[in-house]
């Protein structure tokens, strides 16, 4: 059988490290050996790569990958912020992965182990949550926009008191709470400007799809939620159930918080983003009532916290 790999971002391997694991690039659809276990990625080999460019690692060199990125963040010679991008980075494939392989399952495992790396170093490094989130390209994918909403309901799960398995859980929905979108049209969901009647109507069923994905996989009800219900408004008004207040799943009306204000904060092409603070304002204001009003306050404590930690 041949050989099958897992993409893994450049800027997540340091120069300073070498690495513990075979290191291959893609030339005219072959994998290329480039970089033995035990080398180092050289500054001259760095030079000649873009930094949007990935890796690709063989599949059964998994574990020494995750171990590596595991030592590059308990390392206390390195900042912050350095540590912040690799765990981006490092997370931002399995966030590809969500939405672009067969394998569903996998990911919801990788999932658990992900999740915790973040809460982890988020309980360590206060001021984590900003770098994380500053690292973002803030181009509108659909993954880059999963792993954000899943930082943001971590930070606002744990200003409303979640912790240990509910903490995890929560940011395991938020992280798939899209996933109904794998089986929406990618012309729909790349589609630049407002989508017409019957593309409105396809895009409105990502949460049901969602569902019947989770389902399949035997996640927790909570999980099931974040994605059935992260477009429910406390009006009645949303969809897919028209569900109000009281009967949204209290972890799903924390994911349709994040999920707006990261859209809303985004660029996307057609429209600007708007900063951090004009977003729950206008959540606020002219979106009002469609939210939890609890967690809409709490979220500007988060916004608070990472100002001060960026400031
Ligand atoms: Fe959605
Ligand atoms: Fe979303």
């Amino acid at each position: 059988m041949s050989q099958t790999y897992f993409k893994i971002r450049v800027n997540t391997i340091l120069p300073t490290r070498p690495t513990s694991f075979d290191v291959f690039i893609m030339i005219n659809g072959k994998h290329v050996h480039y970089l033995r276990s035990g080398e180092l990625l050289s500054a001259t080999k760095i030079a000649h790569l873009d930094k949007a460019d990935v890796f690709y690692v063989p599949d059964t060199q998994r574990q020494e990958y995750k171990k590596y990125v595991f030592t590059t963040l308990n390392d206390g010679a390195l900042d912050v912020k350095t540590k912040a991008q690799i765990l981006r980075e490092s997370s931002l494939t399995l966030a590809e992965e969500i939405f672009e392989q067969p394998d569903v399952e996998q990911a919801l495992h990788e999932s658990k182990e992900l999740i915790s790396n973040f809460i982890e170093f988020m309980d360590e490094e206060p001021s984590s949550m900003a770098h994380l989130i500053s690292l973002s390209a803030h181009d509108f994918y659909t993954y880059n926009h999963s792993l954000d909403v899943g930082i943001y309901s971590l930070g606002l799960g744990k200003v409303a008191g979640y912790q240990n398995e509910d903490l995890l859980e929560l940011g395991r929905g938020a992280l798939f709470h899209d996933i109904g979108k794998r089986n929406v049209h990618v012309d729909i969901i790349c589609k630049n400007g407002p989508l017409d009647d019957v593309e409105w109507a396809q895009m409105q069923k990502h949460p049901l799809y969602g569902l019947k994905i989770l389902t399949e996989y035997g996640v927790s009800e909570a999980m099931k939620a974040c994605c059935f219900e992260h477009h429910e408004s406390f009006l009645g008004n949303g969809y897919p159930q028209q569900l109000s207040g009281p009967e949204i799943h209290p972890m799903a009306r924390i994911v349709a918080i994040t999920d707006t204000y990261d859209a809303l904060t985004t660029k996307r092409s057609y429209n600007q983003p708007m900063s951090p603070r004009d977003a729950v304002e206008f959540m606020s204001t002219k979106l009002k009532g469609k939210y939890d009003a609890d967690l809409l306050k709490a979220m500007n404590s988060v916004l608070f916290k990472m100002e001060k930690a960026s400031a």
